[in-house]
């Protein structure tokens, strides 16, 4: 996870060499979180906001509040075990899936987030930041993020435990009162839909920027697994 800063980008008269970066697995998971994280927020604020539809026919009649709620149940499963699998991916795949990438205990990682928050949030500095993984400043951010799905896992289980005879749900039934009743985890619960928003707004702004800088395929990597690196750089 070496960086090399280098003045000005690579021209096409420079040769680029394949580096396999994002496995399928994690490739899958990607997909998958993107998909359930738009499904939970898109049905998550029409339960907290509902619509106000008028219908010719008796309430009792309809259904498409608990079709939306039915659907975020659904999503709110695949979400958490998609989470359990990335979680065990970092153990055993490849060294850019690992967890040393999300958490900084080396003192180059430490350099590296002082040098990225220079260059994409102060823009005091114009370096261009090679790195083929995550750069270290991505990972603790990522890092932070998964504890945000934790978060949301276990007030999404524990509000459902109240609604469900099912034994798993039921595992996370301490925590409400813990939180301070059903009232406080819903609120906790619907504050927590906004940072995934800011999160995949921000995410996929910078995904482009990153792209357009750095010109090595950073938004393609996520379909086909694979990165670009210059003849000139180091990072590994
Ligand atoms: C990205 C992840 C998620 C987001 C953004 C999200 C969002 C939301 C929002 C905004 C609400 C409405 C809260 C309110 O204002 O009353 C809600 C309700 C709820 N969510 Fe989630 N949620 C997520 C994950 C989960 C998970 C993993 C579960 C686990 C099954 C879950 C289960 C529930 C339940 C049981 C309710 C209450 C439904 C009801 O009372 O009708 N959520 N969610």
């Amino acid at each position: 996870m070496a960086t090399k800063a280098i003045a000005a980008q690579p021209t096409g008269a420079e040769s680029f060499r394949r580096v396999y970066v994002w496995e399928l697995p994690v490739r899958l998971y990607h997909w998958v979180n993107a998909l359930c994280v738009v499904v939970l927020c898109a049905t998550g604020y029409l339960i907290g906001r509902p619509l106000a539809i008028t219908y010719s026919s008796e309430a009792y009649q309809q259904y498409w509040f608990g079709t939306v709620r039915f659907i975020h149940f659904v999503a709110g499963f695949v979400f958490f075990f998609n989470f359990l699998v990335r979680i065990y991916w970092g153990f055993i795949g490849n060294s850019y899936a690992k967890w040393t990438n999300f958490i900084p205990t080396r003192r180059a990682q430490w350099q590296e987030m002082m040098e990225v928050t220079k260059v994409d949030v102060l823009q005091t500095s114009a370096r261009r930041i090679v790195t083929v993984g995550h750069n270290a400043l991505a990972g603790v951010i990522y890092f932070l993020s998964f504890l945000a799905f934790l978060f949301q896992s276990l007030t999404g289980f524990a509000l459902y435990s109240s609604m469900s005879h099912s034994w798993f749900p039921r595992i996370f039934a301490w925590i409400t009162p813990l939180m301070g009743g059903d009232f406080a985890v819903r609120q906790w619960h619907h504050i927590f839909m906004w940072f995934f928003i800011l999160f995949v707004l921000i995410h996929v702004y910078l995904v482009f920027y990153h792209d357009y800088i750095e010109g090595r395929g950073t938004t393609s990597s996520m379909v086909g697994g694979w990165k670009f690196k210059a003849g000139g750089d180091e990072d590994e």
